[in-house]
């Protein structure tokens, strides 16, 4: 007999709205991101500026509603005045985070032009590793200043006559990790000191502008909590973020712990939240400081040694980019090659990881309001030399991105659950013990302006389907709609796709389903 769950959800629980920027995307030129998939001036839809226009075109149709970049790691060495008018004028330099050359033929200008012809906002993040105030100051004023000042007048001659105007600034990248070029490790307190003068600044060349902080770079490092007060204690007035990243790991094969990854959110969201908080009280500031979850990520990792007494030291040879041995390599823009990606994946369970988070994510709308998945641009269109498909991710993504907007709804859960032993993959990704992780995973939208209601749920069950209850009260005049499942027995398949449960019951607004193991379910309710 398969287990029974159920959901309540009630329009009047209400959390906070939904931000449009919870579904953002991170991008950073690691691989073929950038030199192949966006820029690839020899391929056969390649636009005026070498842009590939079969990504562009898909990635507008999806529309992705905001992008952070131009890194990541990459930001806290790059000098973004290098990267700027005629190309063959412009400083090819090593980078040092990935250990390639970046030539610059993809710059400054073509990322915020780029975001332009997909249709995102693009949320710049300012290199606060080597570059100094003068460096984020000229590069607001490059961008956002209408012009009349020598760095606004060179954006006109550089060919972008009207401001960008960027809104969302990062006040640097992973501050305190030891893989960071001029990294903060060491100094909390020093780089809460900078970050606020930058911010200070920059609001002074342009009023409209928000920025965020970054706080420790994991909940895994040892630091964490405490170098995140100690940064704030020294900004908190002058930021608006906190710059949150998050990848939670499971061992290859170990479901249990790839399913319970957003309980590793959760106790990271609600750690923070409550830090802020605190932060806000010593400040006796009126201010709530909100959450930007700027990268984010759940995979599987394969099984590593673990060192006694190196918890979380993170080694240079032991990151992935730092191998001191490693050839600098040169990315060819027109040669594809190996997509960098975090293979051990399964698609639907690559699916299922990303839509957790987000799902955990709309259960702190009021708090959480931008997120940007790591390997969100090729999530939603995934491109190879040739062109662009369509993966699992693509349609998670997708039915959140369309249906979780308005406001998020607290919903009930009544459930079995399942605990997971702590483990570690890695000396940097320690997870503790989870007791009483439910095996329904749900978020609930209620879009008001446009008559719809939408519960998602995923069934975290990886050995056998539920029998499922949702019961939606207090919704006058609306019906239930639709149920979209979306599963696939082989694990390794790219070709799972959403497909109407026409078996799925409803009896006014109290509807019964099947919800197969492993799956992700989007259930519909409309103004009649
Ligand atoms: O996504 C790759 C890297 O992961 C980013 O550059 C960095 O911010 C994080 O450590």
């Amino acid at each position: 007999m398969s287990k029974k769950a159920k959901v309540s959800v009630n329009p009047n629980f209400k959390i906070g709205e939904i931000s449009k920027r919870l579904y953002g995307a991170f991008l950073e030129p690691i691989g073929t991101m950038v030199n192949g998939s966006m820029y690839n001036p020899n391929h056969p839809t390649a636009d005026e500026q070498g842009f590939r226009k079969d990504w562009i075109d898909a990635l507008k149709e999806f529309g992705i509603p905001a992008v952070r970049l131009p890194g990541g790691n990459f930001v806290s060495g790059w000098d973004w005045k290098d990267s700027i008018g005629p190309k063959d004028l412009r400083k090819k330099h090593l980078d040092l985070a990935w250990h390639q050359y970046y030539t610059n033929d993809i710059g400054h200008d073509e990322y915020l032009q780029w975001t332009e012809k997909i249709g995102a906002e693009p949320m710049y993040t300012l290199n606060l590793g080597t570059g100094d105030i003068n460096d984020a100051v000229y590069n607001v004023e490059y961008t956002n200043h209408e012009g009349g000042t020598y760095w606004s007048d060179l954006r006109k001659k550089n060919g972008h006559d009207k401001p960008y105007g960027v809104k969302m600034w990062y006040l640097g990248n992973e501050m305190d990790g030891p893989w960071q070029v001029a990294s903060w490790e060491k100094d909390p307190k020093a780089y809460g000191v900078k970050a606020n003068e930058v911010s200070k600044a920059i609001k002074w060349v342009d009023g409209t502008i928000e920025t965020a902080v970054c706080v420790s770079s994991s909940p895994d490092v040892l630091h964490y909590p405490d170098w995140d007060e100690k940064v704030l204690r020294e900004c908190y007035n002058s930021v608006d973020y906190v710059s949150l990243h998050m990848y939670q790991s499971a061992a290859i094969g170990n479901y249990a712990q790839f399913m319970a990854a957003a309980r590793y959110y959760e106790d990271y969201i609600r750690t923070e939240i409550g830090l802020c908080d605190y932060v806000q009280t010593l400040c006796r500031s009126p201010k709530k400081m909100m959450l930007s979850f700027d990268e984010y990520g759940t995979m599987f990792l394969p099984q590593q040694e673990i060192h006694f007494g190196r918890e979380v030291y993170i080694e240079p040879g032991t990151y992935y980019p730092q191998h001191n041995d490693r050839e600098y390599i040169l990315h060819d823009p027109n040669n594809m090659g190996e997509m960098y990606s975090h293979r051990f994946g399964s698609p639907i369970l690559s699916a299922l990881g990303n839509a957790g988070v987000l799902l955990e994510m709309l259960r702190h709308a009021d708090r959480v309001k931008i997120a940007c998945m790591t390997g969100g641009l090729g999530t939603a269109a995934t491109t190879s030399a040739e062109g662009v498909y369509i993966t699992p991710g693509h349609y998670t993504y997708l039915d959140l991105l369309r249906y979780g907007q308005g406001v998020s709804l607290t919903p009930v859960v009544e459930c079995e659950k399942f605990d997971v032993a702590s483990f570690a993959i890695d000396d940097n990704h320690k997870s503790p013990e989870q007791k009483d992780v439910d095996l329904i995973d749900c978020a609930a939208a209620f879009n008001e302006e446009k008559g719809e209601l939408t519960v998602f749920v995923i069934n975290r069950d990886w050995e056998e389907d539920a029998e499922f209850t949702l019961n939606v009260s207090e919704l006058d005049g609306y019906r239930f709609d639709s149920h979209y499942e979306m599963f696939s027995e082989d694990l390794e398949s790219n070709d799972a796709a959403p497909v109407k449960n026409e078996e799925t019951k409803a009896d006014g607004t109290v509807v019964t389903a099947g919800l197969k193991k492993l799956s992700w379910n989007v259930f519909r309710f409309v103004k009649d």
